[in-house]
């Protein structure tokens, strides 16, 4: 399709350019915020150029390097590119690619791992100082100069506001019709002058379908015809689908018992394969009409529409398989009456999550037995991706799950631990932990019953008695609230460093 077709705003014509022309246009040392959410709607040419234009300044004995700011995950072209390039100084909110990985827990990236929600707000109030540059992907412009957002919201309204100057890149291989999914809040403000957000149903409308951007800032329009990342999934394993029947067994028996709606409260879900497999699950459920309100929504969440079992999804970002893709696209009518995209500050936001009584399921890596979860760090130092939305639904829902497998590392490591080596979710923020092996409801139990019940409901069993005898031990000495033997507490993070297993010899 023709560059024109999609840029209907007659004075950006001028403007269009190849991604290494605009490359030239970000500095060493620019602040750039980058479209993109959960491998969707992200630029997919210029941080390739950019990158490029890295390695030929390092080549020539100058430094080159950006701080980049995103909504969260992108892609090889963007995260893997600028990494492997050595072009990425700073790094946030989140990050999930390997590449930039390896760069933040060798220390060469600064990486500030945030609530998804609190950015956009943070970057207003001018916490994370200024952005230069905004690199934003979009469907079209219209003819009266407003934007058609991609796949993603993100928080490309925010960068559009702040940054100096903006590049829009036109992605020609979205279809046109994404035009009147999303919906674009500008209400919010800054307190003191903040007033509620007037959303009171998963499925409202409160805004625009447009991003709004100062003609005046756009420097560069680049033209890309390039699908996002293939967000692809695995099947269901036996470890996720027991984990998933434990979620829907907990929902039919809280709603038998008056304490959940028979309709259901509106789902979040987080990424990956668990999540997928409770999705998977529901499909089955006698639950109907089920409302999503989450930040991505993924392929298990496209099944419930298109099966008519949930009635209409709530998200900041489409990250779909190639498959769930295509048929997006071809029934992409259907879904433009179901989806409505909105900026993470929006889909995440403290204060609808607790007015709708959302419903949070989120993966983590360990939690102890008190219930304080670690969503980001292995063995305490090492950064896995980040926290995304995980606290902004968990501490706000109506209900909260945290999701793991029992064990990892082929059952080297316990992920229910006598103290978590990093804290993410203390055990305020907890409510109801789920591993293959059962649940555990914390709500209404003091510390000693928390561990009590975890340990019996969660543990693998090879680990359950080496639990048991460090609370048992616990429970000898010491004040008698969470008890704890602090000398012990991290033994066995250090054992599996020193030994590869977190058991003892
Ligand atoms: N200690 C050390 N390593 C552990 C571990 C533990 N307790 N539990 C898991 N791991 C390792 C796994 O072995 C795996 O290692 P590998 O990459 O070398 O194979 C890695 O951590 C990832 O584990 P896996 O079970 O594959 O994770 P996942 O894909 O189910 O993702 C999280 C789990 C927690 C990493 C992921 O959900 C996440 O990043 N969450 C935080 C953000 C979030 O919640 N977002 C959603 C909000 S909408």
């Amino acid at each position: 399709m023709a560059l024109a077709e999609r840029v209907r705003y007659a004075d950006f014509l001028s403007r269009c350019m190849s991604a290494e022309q605009a490359a030239q246009l970000v500095a060493p040392g620019a602040t750039v915020g980058l479209s993109g959410f959960t491998g969707a709607g992200y630029p997919k040419a210029l941080p390739q150029a950019i990158a490029a234009r890295a390695r030929a300044e390092h080549a020539a004995g100058r430094p080159y390097q950006i701080k980049v700011w995103t909504g969260a995950s992108t892609a090889p072209e963007v995260d893997g590119a600028l990494a492997e390039a050595g072009a990425m100084a700073q790094r946030l909110p989140f990050n999930s690619d390997p590449k930039a990985r390896a760069q933040i827990n060798a220390g060469s990236i600064d990486y500030i791992d945030m609530h998804l929600s609190h950015v956009a707000q943070q970057a207003w109030f001018g916490f994370l100082g200024k952005m230069d540059v905004a690199i934003v992907e979009v469907a079209g412009i219209t003819a009266d100069g407003l934007l058609i957002p991609s796949t993603a919201v993100g928080n490309n309204k925010t960068w559009l506001e702040i940054a100096d100057k903006v590049i829009l890149e036109v992605n020609t291989a979205l279809p046109a019709q994404l035009e009147g999914m999303h919906d674009i809040y500008y209400g919010t403000a800054l307190p003191p002058r903040r007033v509620p957000i007037s959303l009171t149903h998963a499925d409202n409308r409160i805004g625009e379908p447009y991003l709004k951007v100062d003609p005046a800032k756009v420097v560069a329009i680049v033209q890309t015809h390039s699908l996002d990342r293939d967000n692809r999934f695995s099947e269901p394993d036996a470890t996720s689908q027991r984990i998933a029947a434990h979620i829907i067994d907990f929902l039919a028996h809280e709603t038998r018992h008056g304490r959940l709606p028979r309709q259901m409260l509106p789902i979040q879900s987080g990424v990956g394969n668990v999540a997928n497999a409770v999705l998977a699950g529901l499909q089955d459920s006698p639950f109907e009409k089920l409302l999503g309100f989450t930040e991505v929504l993924q392929d298990g969440m496209l099944a419930l529409l298109k099966s008519g079992k949930m009635a209409r999804a709530s998200a900041t970002a489409i990250s779909l398989s190639r498959a769930a893709y295509a048929d997006f696209v071809d029934n992409l009518d259907f879904y433009r009456e179901r989806i409505i995209l909105r900026p993470q500050e929006i889909s995440n936001h403290p204060e609808l999550v607790r007015r709708l009584g959302i419903i949070a399921m989120n993966a983590m890596i360990e939690v102890d037995i008190y219930g304080n979860v670690n969503s980001t760090h292995l063995m305490g130092s090492s950064m896995m991706n980040g926290i995304g939305g995980s606290g902004d639904f968990a501490r706000n829902g109506y209900l909260s799950f945290f999701v793991t497998p029992s064990v990892a590392k082929d059952g080297a490591i316990s992920c229910l631990v006598p103290m978590v080596s990093h804290v993410d979710h203390t055990e305020h923020d907890t409510q109801i932990i789920v591993t293959e092996q059962g649940l555990a409801d914390l709500r209404g139990l003091s510390p000693r019953q928390r561990a009590q019940a975890l340990i019996a409901n969660c543990a693998h069993p090879d680990w359950r008695p080496l639990l048991q005898d460090y609370f048992d031990r616990a429970r000898q000495q010491g004040a008698q609230h969470t008890p704890h033997l602090l000398g012990e507490a991290l033994s066995w993070h250090q054992r599996y460093l020193d030994s590869g297993s977190m058991k003892p010899a």
